[in-house]
């Protein structure tokens, strides 16, 4: 079934993933020209993987993760699934970075608010691509549980990524208000012109994911052959050969009766939506 405004979603698809793949590029012109590289022995060096895999892990690929599940096709929501879960991995050694940087050899404790959020955030997520698997990706979850769940999982899904955005911005700022002491921050530096635009781009970035996944029109449609599972184990097509056919014979059918066979033939639907966006 051809979706509405098919070349405005992959046209503003493309932008996001140009402006998110200059963040990528941005971050690693940061790490690599202004600070002092990347590595792993416990030094600034290996705090650097933090940024480098937060914006291409949590930002970027957990972005498009994000605006594919609104898309159009089942492959699409295996690509959902599929960044998920890479993104799971990057966002996994970025904590393991900053973790050994601050926290293990500094004895720095996580007193920031960034710090808050960014846990907060990682706990949040987890939690949300476990429930995600097993209701959604494995086959023994109830549909009803399914379309119970579906709202919130579509809702903790923007709610996650609208954090990320925020955390990544106050991870920008606090880095540079950290490192840059001569000249300070305040004297526009190169180095802080240039983190302010990344800042930039991971806000438009964002902006874009965010009218992507806001679209209605742009939810997955249903598949046309689909079966809505009745609450009996019966079958739409079922339903509808014991549904009245609201003319000749039939037009004594009582109004109340018909009312109700509509309202369950909705909540049918509402279940078949679930079911559906689940078969990733
Ligand atoms: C976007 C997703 C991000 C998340 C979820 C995140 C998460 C975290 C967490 C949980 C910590 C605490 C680790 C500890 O103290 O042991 C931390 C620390 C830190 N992060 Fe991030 N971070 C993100 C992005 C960034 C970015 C883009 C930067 C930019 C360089 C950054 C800079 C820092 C700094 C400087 C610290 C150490 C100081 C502090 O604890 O606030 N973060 N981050």
């Amino acid at each position: 079934m051809a979706m509405e405004g098919y070349w405005r979603f992959l046209a503003l698809l493309g932008s996001a993933l140009l402006v998110g793949f200059l963040s990528v590029i941005f971050t690693l012109v940061w790490v690599l020209h202004y600070r002092e590289g990347l590595g792993w022995d416990g030094s600034a060096l290996e705090f650097n993987w933090h940024p480098v895999l937060v914006v291409t892990g949590f930002v970027f690929i957990q972005g498009i993760g994000t605006g594919t599940s609104w898309g159009v096709s089942k492959f699409l929501m295996n690509i959902h699934a599929g960044y998920n879960a890479i993104a799971a991995i990057l966002q996994l050694i970025a904590l393991v970075a900053v973790f050994e940087n601050t926290t293990c050899l500094n004895n720095i404790p996580m007193y920031s608010l960034h710090s808050w959020v960014g846990l907060i955030h990682v706990i949040w997520y987890c939690f949300t691509l476990l429930s995600g698997f097993f209701i959604f990706l494995l086959p023994w979850a109830r549909l009803s549980l399914r379309a119970f769940l579906m709202p919130i999982h579509v809702y903790s899904g923007l709610v996650i990524f609208g954090t990320v955005i925020a955390t990544a911005l106050m991870g920008v700022t606090e880095k540079l208000i950290f490192s840059l002491r001569n000249p300070a921050y305040s004297t526009f530096p190169p180095e802080g012109v240039f983190v302010n635009t990344l800042g930039l781009l991971i806000l438009v970035f964002g902006a874009l994911i965010f009218w992507i996944v806001t679209r209605p029109q742009w939810k997955r449609p249903k598949e046309p052959n689909s079966t809505i599972l009745q609450p009996d184990g019966g079958t739409e097509q079922g339903a509808r050969g014991s549904m009245p056919a609201y003319s000749g014979n039939n037009m004594d059918k009582s109004d109340s009766e018909l009312n109700n066979e509509v309202a369950a033939r909705k909540r049918n639907l509402a279940l078949d939506e679930a079911g559906q966006r689940s078969t990733m």
